[in-house]
């Protein structure tokens, strides 16, 4: 389906695990997934890129095993032409690399020959035109709305400029390819991600966090990304 003018997708919703429970992360999946949620988000982090390290292909490959849903793996590493193979190969079926990173063409070609989906993703000060070379070939932008490296942080709503200048962009050249927000995301912000193009929620806290249980939080959340995307 197209994702212009009336015609738009459902928006996709997907956990990151990063707010889980990492002694119990499969029950975490497994909770999430019961929540409804649509993709299980990885975040991986190198202490490099981002200060900060989080998990690596063995745990990829364990959690493979709890869930058929599909593995969002967020690449914060300063090398991940190194690694998209690896995590390939642990089952993830989008690896999304940073634009900042100056290896991000090479990677972005190795998980295109893959045979999975690719996805590009920009830092909150990190402008709309660095993805000319790559915006018509991948499946998928995100736009970090907070500074990669850590749950739990404010959305920051300086980035709703550069989301609808995306999507505007995307609506010309790339139709197919989902928009994802990360960071920051609950009931408060999401309805205006969504009002500026968004349509893939990424969120951790939200989620993990609810007191009131990850379908509560699900169903809200379909209600607010629905009611801006028609
Ligand atoms: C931040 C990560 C995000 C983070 C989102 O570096 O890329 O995916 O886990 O978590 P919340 O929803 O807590 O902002
Ligand atoms: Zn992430």
């Amino acid at each position: 389906m197209l994702n212009s003018g009336t015609m738009k997708k459902q928006a996709r919703i997907a956990a990151s695990i990063l707010a889980a429970d990492f002694a119990k992360l499969g029950e975490e999946i497994k909770r999430a997934e019961a929540g409804g949620v649509d993709e299980i988000h990885v975040d991986v982090m190198d202490g490099h890129f981002v200060p900060n390290i989080s998990i690596g292909p063995p745990v990829v490959k364990s959690i493979r095993k709890v869930t058929d849903l599909p593995f969002d793996v967020h690449l914060m590493i300063s090398e991940p032409e190194k690694y998209v193979k690896a995590f390939a190969d642990a089952g993830a079926n989008r690896i999304n690399v940073q634009v900042e990173v100056d290896t991000h063409i090479q990677a972005l070609e190795m998980i295109h020959d893959l045979g999975i989906q690719s996805g590009i993703v920009l830092n909150p000060d990190t402008p709309a035109e660095s993805l000319k070379d790559v915006i018509a070939e991948i499946d998928y932008v995100l736009v970090m709305t907070v500074y990669p490296g850590f749950g739990g942080q404010a959305f920051m709503e300086s980035t709703l400029p550069k989301i609808s200048a995306i999507r505007r962009w995307l609506d010309d050249v790339n139709q197919e390819a989902w928009l994802a927000v990360d960071g920051g995301l609950n009931q408060a912000t999401i309805g205006k991600a969504c009002a500026a193009g968004a349509d893939f929620i990424i969120s951790g806290t939200s989620l993990f966090r609810a007191e009131e249980g990850i379908a509560a939080v699900v169903k809200e959340i379909r209600k607010t990304a629905q009611c801006q995307s028609d």
